[in-house]
């Protein structure tokens, strides 16, 4: 057991309090984030005369050997350790001796472990929302290749009125969007560096806040140090995020259950993408999109635990912080993973055009046009409806759709009907038809479409120049 603060105690802990209280288990998540921001603090230190050059560069030197000796698997992050932190300053410490010491100075655990963890939020953000970029594209091509592929729109699960898979993949489409640009925000807000705010009352070395904020690509300093060291606001909103990114996945994921199952046929899975059943040889399996509608609870889940967590605690800093790290490095992992597989999914999925396009044509989704037909005969809309409804109930009974009715049949209900219904109810008309902005019609489609690109080809992360680090 290696601990940092052992000087005030007396006795050796509890082994079992030991285990409880470490976090090394799950914090080495954030080992690169941890050495990244004790090179930007060691910077600093020496450019304000607190180090030496050689202590700086001794410590440098350490810091980039432990990185590499982990990464190429060298040195071993053991439990013999607290956490992430202790286990780099220990090793440092072993290395270089004395200066290894001076590597704290000016520092708490507080602010450091504020500091990696926000480091690593930021880079998922970058992450999340590549992959949610991705999947923008797919949908997109989906979408420009559908323009006229004919579908019913529901409403309560009831054929309401035709649109094409092009408007309702679309809808998908801005929802994605503004996942992303949720992600932007939270990227905007968090991007401050509370390094130096020490314990919680800052330090009275002459630490240059600034200087290492900017080393670390922040914007700035955060301007509180007790804010500093126990603000998880930036977990919450990426959770929140996260969460509604997963809602919109899930509820996608439904629909595409609903649409491979036998009876809707909409669309096919790929063999790639489905399951079998250990008993019964017919049957494939939509169990990726069950699993992604799945694993929306549990994302649900790590928001509801990191906001209950945080609710009743006093300032500053607490040890309860430190459960903001396993369920949020399991959310954002889920995350990632759902969004990759699900595109794939989507990718690969083949569209049963014919299918959609028959459905559409039945169940009375032309009803709404037949009324407004007759209300641009002069026909008050409240009757044009009663009227309509009666044609339905009369169709029900004869079990044909409304088109499939003579114009003699027609007339009977109203005289009003004349030859160039059949045309103005047509499936082609009834979407044709639909031209306001963001409505199905292939027109207004074609150019949401085009302003869908161009939103895709402008990219947040281009316009701010921040590179992505592998
Ligand atoms: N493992 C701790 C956490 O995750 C690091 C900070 C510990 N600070 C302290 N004073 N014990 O929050």
């Amino acid at each position: 057991m290696a601990q940092l603060w052992g000087g005030r105690f007396t006795k050796e802990t509890d082994k079992l309090v030991y285990n409880f209280n470490a976090s090394i288990s799950f914090d080495q998540k954030f080992f690169k984030q941890d050495i990244e921001g004790s090179i930007a603090h060691v910077v600093m230190l020496a450019k304000q005369g607190i180090l030496t050059k050689e202590e700086k560069d001794a410590i440098l030197k350490g810091l980039t050997g432990i990185r590499q000796d982990v990464e190429e698997g060298r040195l071993k992050i053991t439990d013999e350790y607290e956490d992430i932190h202790s286990f780099v300053e220990a090793n440092l410490i072993d290395r270089i001796g004395d200066s290894g010491k001076k590597l704290h100075t000016g520092r708490s655990r507080n602010d450091q472990v504020a500091l990696d963890m926000r480091l690593y939020t930021r880079l998922e953000v970058l992450y999340v929302d590549e992959l949610v970029k991705e999947l923008l594209g797919t949908l997109l091509r989906i979408m420009e290749e559908n323009v006229e592929t004919y579908m019913p729109g529901f409403t309560h699960l009831q054929k309401a009125q035709p649109v094409t898979l092009a408007h309702h993949i679309g809808a998908y489409f801005e929802m994605f969007k503004r996942d992303r640009s949720r992600l932007k925000d939270i990227y905007h807000r968090m991007n401050y560096c509370p390094l130096g705010a020490g314990a919680l009352a800052g330090t009275t070395y002459p630490l240059d806040r600034s200087y290492t904020a900017s080393l670390l690509g922040f914007e700035g300093p955060t301007l509180n140090s007790m804010d500093s060291v126990s603000d998880r606001d930036y977990v919450i909103e990426f959770l929140s995020a996260l969460s509604t990114i997963m809602m919109h996945l899930s509820r996608f994921c439904e629909e595409i259950i609903i649409w491979n199952s036998n009876e809707y046929r909409f669309v096919e899975i790929d063999d790639a993408y489905s399951t079998g059943s250990s008993i019964m040889p017919q049957t494939k399996n939509p169990d990726i999109a069950a699993l992604v509608r799945g694993k929306t609870g549990r994302v649900y889940g790590a928001l509801m635990s990191i906001l209950t967590t945080m609710k009743g605690i006093p300032l500053a800093y607490n040890k309860d912080m430190q459960e903001d790290k396993e369920l949020t490095f399991d959310a954002i992992d889920t995350v990632k993973g759902c969004l990759a597989l699900f595109e794939g999914m989507i990718r690969t999925m083949k569209f049963n055009k014919d299918v959609m396009e028959k459905s559409a044509m039945l169940g009375f989704t032309n009803a709404t046009d037949a009324a407004d037909y007759l209300v641009g005969h002069g026909v008050p809309f409240r009757d044009a409806h009663s009227i309509i409804g009666r044609l339905v109930l009369y169709c029900i009974d004869k079990n044909c759709s409304i088109e499939d009715l003579s114009i003699e049949e027609l007339k009977e209900i109203s005289p009003v009907f004349e030859e160039d219904l059949y045309e103005a109810i047509s499936l082609k008309t009834c979407v044709e038809k639909r031209l306001t902005i963001g409505a199905p019609g292939p027109y207004v489609m074609r150019k949401v479409i085009e302003t869908q690109k161009e939103y895709l080809a402008r990219d947040w992360q281009d316009e701010d120049a921040i590179d992505i680090p592998r």
